[in-house]
């Protein structure tokens, strides 16, 4: 896929900057065209003759390039580039960078590419776990998000700075890889498309130690996710608690209950033109939580707990449905699932509902695989075959879009 493309690096002053010749490298011997713009600070850790002479192409280091470099004009050369490339991939992007796009200042040539740019943007940050939990960080990359940018996760693991956590560039071979899929993908039959997703288990506190949970991983609720991004679409993934890494492009809100998907799932609700709750919501919550850890007495044999029940979102937020707007559903069921799928379908007046059996071997949760049947709104059922959770997420993403297509 990176054969002719034209790919314009955007490199900002990290320590994971001694890293981009080897991209520069990679990207070439694959067949791309590649062109360099850096910041000053990157000019401290990388000496942009390297850059050069492996891109075969100068390198833009200042807002107003030496007007004798014969292949950069010194006045357009923004211009110039923005509408050139096929892709612009930020790496590393420091969390001043970062900043610096997210409110559209363009004040060096990686922030003015950042604004002039005609295609998508990869920002892939590399920076010391703390600037990247940094709340303000946190909230430039959610913006970024929103706007379109595609983010490729920073890694955990060491750092420069001797400790360890997130923050870490991608391996060349992982950054290459996510460039050359995002470029495959890019047939982006869901681009405009705003999709509300979520997935994974609830927990509902009991005390401060203890809750009640299920067994769902959010594996199929994040390939879901995953797909949809790569297909051009924004996502937004709702997700309960799970340790599955937030897939690339991907706008990721963590909840824990089931009231917490509620509130989130109705706050995202307006603006997505299709939702599909993949999650394993729970039924019921405690009805009162313990502030203190609950002890067991001396004597207690038993113990009970009342529970009351959580609001279904499908079925509360379902009637109120905008015209156009597509909902899908999941069914886990372990008998009688077709009907009882095809109840909830009309039930929480969903469009699709997916069914799957989680004792069936090759499916339900945990595993990578899945065998679903697929109910349409008109009674129409497919049975699907066995099945990797990917493959399926693209299946059923299909047919979201035919239905948003069709409405
Ligand atoms: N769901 C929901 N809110 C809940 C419970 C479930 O939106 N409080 C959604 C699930 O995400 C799923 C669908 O409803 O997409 C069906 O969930 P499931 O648990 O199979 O069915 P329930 O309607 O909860 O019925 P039951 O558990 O009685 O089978």
């Amino acid at each position: 896929m990176l054969q002719n493309k034209k790919i314009l690096m955007g490199i900002t002053g990290g320590i994971a900057a001694y890293k981009m010749p080897l991209l520069v490298r990679e990207f070439k011997k694959a067949g791309a065209e590649v062109r360099v713009v850096m910041t000053k600070a990157a000019t401290e850790f990388i000496n942009p003759i390297t850059l050069a002479t492996l891109s075969e192409n100068d390198v833009v280091t200042d807002t107003f390039p030496d007007s004798s470099v014969p292949t950069v004009k010194a006045e357009t050369w923004h211009i110039h580039l923005g509408t050139w490339a096929d892709i612009l991939l930020i790496a590393p992007a420091t969390a001043n960078t970062i900043a610096k796009i997210a409110y559209g200042i363009a004040d060096n040539p990686v922030s003015i590419m950042a604004l002039s740019i005609r295609c998508p943007v990869i920002i892939s940050p590399a920076m010391d776990t703390y600037m990247w939990e940094n709340p303000v960080t946190q909230e430039n990359i959610n913006n970024l998000q929103e706007r379109g940018y595609f983010i490729i996760n920073p890694e955990i693991g060491e750092l420069a700075s001797g400790l360890s956590g997130k923050g870490r560039l991608p391996e060349i071979n992982k950054l290459i890889k996510s460039v050359d899929v995002f470029l495959q993908n890019l047939k982006h039959d869901m681009t405009g498309l705003n999709i509300l997703i979520t997935a994974g288990p609830t927990h509902e506190p009991i005390d401060p130690v203890r809750y009640i949970g299920n067994r769902s991983s959010g594996k199929m609720g994040f390939a879901i996710a995953k797909n949809a991004a790569m297909r051009g679409a924004k996502v937004t993934l709702v997700s309960g608690p799970s340790h599955l890494q937030t897939p690339n492009f991907v706008k990721r809100i963590d909840v824990e209950t089931a009231e917490e998907m509620y509130n989130a799932t109705v706050r995202n609700i307006r603006k997505a033109d299709a939702l599909i709750m993949a999650a394993a919501v729970a039924d019921f919550t405690p009805t009162e939580y313990s502030e203190q850890k609950i002890k067991k007495e001396d004597g207690d044999n038993s113990f009970s707990l009342n529970l009351k029940r959580t609001k279904d979102i499908l079925e509360t937020i379902g009637f109120k449905k905008k015209e156009n707007q597509v909902f899908v559903g999941f069914a886990l069921e372990t008998n009688e699932g077709l009907s009882s799928a095809k109840v909830k379908l009309k039930k929480k007046n969903l469009d699709l509902i997916v069914l799957n059996n989680p004792k069936i071997k090759g499916a339900g949760f945990g595993g990578d695989t899945n065998i679903v049947t697929i109910i349409h709104k008109s009674g129409k059922e497919e049975n699907l075959p066995k099945m990797t959770k990917h493959s399926i997420a693209n299946e059923l993403l299909n047919r979201v879009l035919e239905f948003y297509n069709k409405q």
